[in-house]
């Protein structure tokens, strides 16, 4: 049985349909979720739909019943997170669980990106439980941009402060791709994986994708931190939030996010999605 948590949030749910598709029997996959008329859709397929939230231990070990292998997606309550994977990770050592696969940030033992502290910690959690796990590091979603590509089309400029900070970003697809290649392998080897694009870009080549696309000039415009929370406050996003995106572009602009690795096409056997071929798809919604 193959059990895939956080199954009605974008990720968990393509890695479901992915299993489907890649011909696991829908009897054999567990789809543990929070909410199951969220997921009644993939009930209907005849997976096994599961409720419980990583807060509630008991819950989760009724879940994770004959799970021989598990997807834990991170959850996406930050600051609570490695408690919450804590419960997922007993209720798989008591459940006996063959191979844990974990979705990480990118470069999670030694990157300035906020969010790698709890991953790195789960990972360490991961890593004590002695159980075969594949650790997925997954770089930044392309989804991610989504707005500020639609508004550069829109306006002609693409702003941040990540200078020339390279981010290898995939698609959501590409690494529920990925995860389903781990999940289904016959013999899947053990370790960590760093999962990116295989075409890491700047935010100007990201604006040059958008000119091109969008058949007009669109310039980035490269912000000092200070310059960008104030653009971003001054466009109605709450001061936290707008501290918090600088803080990313500052990562990147430190290398956080530029892996240089392949392995996430090696993995599913076809290149990730170009920043190209994203923008078009964003552009022609
Ligand atoms: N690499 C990146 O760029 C990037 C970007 C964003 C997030 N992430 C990480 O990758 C994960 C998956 O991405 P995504 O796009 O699928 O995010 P998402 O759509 O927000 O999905 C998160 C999933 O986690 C579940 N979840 C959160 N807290 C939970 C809890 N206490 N108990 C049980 N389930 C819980 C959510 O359940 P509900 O469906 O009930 O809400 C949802 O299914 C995120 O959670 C986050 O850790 C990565």
């Amino acid at each position: 049985m193959i059990t895939v948590t956080g199954a009605s949030g974008h990720l968990g749910r393509l890695v479901v349909t992915g299993l489907l598709d890649a011909g696991v029997p829908a009897a054999e996959v567990v789809a543990v979720v929070r909410d199951p008329d969220r997921a009644a859709d993939l009930a209907e397929r005849g997976v096994q739909v599961r409720q419980a939230d990583y807060v509630d231990p008991d819950a989760l070990d009724v879940a994770l019943k004959g799970t021989d292998r598990l997807l834990l997606v991170s959850g996406s309550e930050v600051g609570q997170r490695v408690a919450q994977h804590g419960n997922v990770l007993e209720a798989a050592r008591a459940n006996g669980v063959g191979l844990v696969v974990y979705t990480s940030a990118a470069k999670a033992d030694g990157t300035p990106l906020p969010l790698a502290p709890e991953h790195l910690a789960t990972e360490r959690l991961i890593a004590d439980l002695g159980i075969p796990a594949v650790v997925l590091r997954n770089n930044w979603y392309l989804e991610n941009y989504d707005r500020q590509i639609a508004r550069a089309a829109a306006t002609g400029e693409l702003v941040g402060s990540s200078g020339a900070g390279r981010i290898a970003a995939a698609a959501r697809a590409d690494y529920a791709a990925a995860a389903v290649a781990v999940l289904i392998a016959e013999h899947p080897r053990p370790g960590v994986l760093e999962l990116g694009g295989d075409q890491p870009f700047t935010l100007a080549e990201l604006a040059a994708a958008v000119a091109a696309e969008a058949g007009r000039d669109v310039v980035y415009r490269d912000l000092s931190p200070a310059e960008h929370e104030r653009a971003l406050v001054g466009a109605g996003v709450p001061e936290d939030a707008a501290g918090f995106v600088v803080a990313l572009d500052q990562a990147i602009a430190a290398g956080a996010l530029d892996t240089g690795s392949t392995a996430l096409s090696q993995l599913t056997g076809r290149p990730t999605t170009t920043p190209a071929e994203y923008v078009r798809t964003v552009l022609s919604r």
